[in-house]
């Protein structure tokens, strides 16, 4: 009798998952009608999405029939590229002719695609020793394709204020999180105040008008037990990752302060992630990825 009446009052799991699968997008379509957007809009700044793969199948495609190395790239970790690549090529205007700045660009060919392919003008930033071995030979491709190379240091950019009409970072600014030799790791205040500085870079060097694109991973805290990536954890936590808590202070408000719009909502709602696999990433059930889209007003002129 008491077992069954226990029984009653508790959800079993199945159900509750399922509940928190149907309801949780409601959490979506809410948030985006209380701040007036259009519902039409094609996408939010949020976590990564394995539905939306089939969405961006046709320019994903694309991006692995330009090259073999850039389709390992989208088939690796989960499939990770697909999503961080294909919502910036989906939701970014034409890149035709535009100044473009890939930062810590390291083994991709995204900045040949965007070249060769979008007809952008690339500049990429890595540093000196980049952490990635296939950097050298991958260079050589960017140079014969007029793919500006420059070597320095995110949180200090060796470019003028207002140089470019795209500055876009896939996967790069977790990596102030420790060393460039992967040996020593910062206190977490040390991360985010780097974290900070690099975003006013990333917002000095883009023209009034230019769009900034950034993607980088998010933990929920106290539920990450092991890390596929970083493959230990650090105090607890993984490093190399945000709390998702905190991305609307560290990275929503240091763009707001610089004055920055944000063309698409930003859903950054830990309760996407626990309801469904959908949003995991291959680090952990957890984790997730995020991007944002950020956009510096024009001038008036
Ligand atoms: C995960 S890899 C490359 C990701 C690449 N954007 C992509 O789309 O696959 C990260 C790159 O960031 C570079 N990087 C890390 N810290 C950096 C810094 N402080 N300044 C510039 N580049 C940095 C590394 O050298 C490495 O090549």
């Amino acid at each position: 009798m008491t077992s069954k009446s226990l029984q009653i009052k508790r959800v079993p799991k199945k159900i509750n998952n399922l509940l928190l699968k149907y309801t949780v997008p409601n959490i979506v379509n809410e948030f985006v009608q209380e701040h007036g957007w259009n519902t039409s809009t094609k996408v939010a700044s949020s976590f990564l999405d394995n539905w939306a793969f089939r969405n961006l199948k046709s320019i994903t495609d694309e991006l692995s029939e330009f090259d073999p190395h850039l389709k390992r790239m989208l088939e690796g970790n989960g499939g990770v590229r697909k999503w961080e690549y294909g919502m910036m090529l989906q939701s970014c205007p034409p890149f035709q002719d535009k100044q473009v700045l890939d930062v810590g660009s390291g083994p991709s060919m995204l900045p040949l695609f965007l070249a060769k392919r979008k007809g952008a003008q690339v500049t990429v930033l890595d540093l000196p020793k980049p952490f990635t071995i296939e950097f050298e030979e991958m260079s050589r491709r960017l140079l014969n394709d007029n793919v500006i190379l420059r070597s320095g240091d995110m949180r200090n950019m060796p470019f003028e204020d207002n140089s470019f009409d795209f500055v876009i970072s896939v996967s790069v600014i977790e990596h102030l999180s420790h060393s460039p030799d992967h040996k020593s790791f910062f206190p977490k205040d040390v991360f985010v105040e780097e974290t900070r500085k690099t975003l006013t870079e990333m917002y000095r060097v883009l023209k009034p008008g230019g769009w900034i694109y950034l993607t980088t991973d998010a933990y929920i805290p106290g539920r990450v037990k092991t890390d596929a990536w970083g493959k230990k954890l650090l105090d607890g936590n993984p490093f190399g990752a945000y709390p998702v808590n905190e991305l609307e202070d560290i990275f929503v408000s240091t763009f707001k302060k610089l004055g920055a719009a944000f063309p698409f909502p930003i859903i950054y709602d830990q309760d996407l992630i626990i309801s469904s696999f959908r949003h995991s990433s291959y680090r952990n059930r957890f984790m997730t990825v995020f991007n944002l889209f950020a956009q510096k007003p024009s001038t008036m002129s």
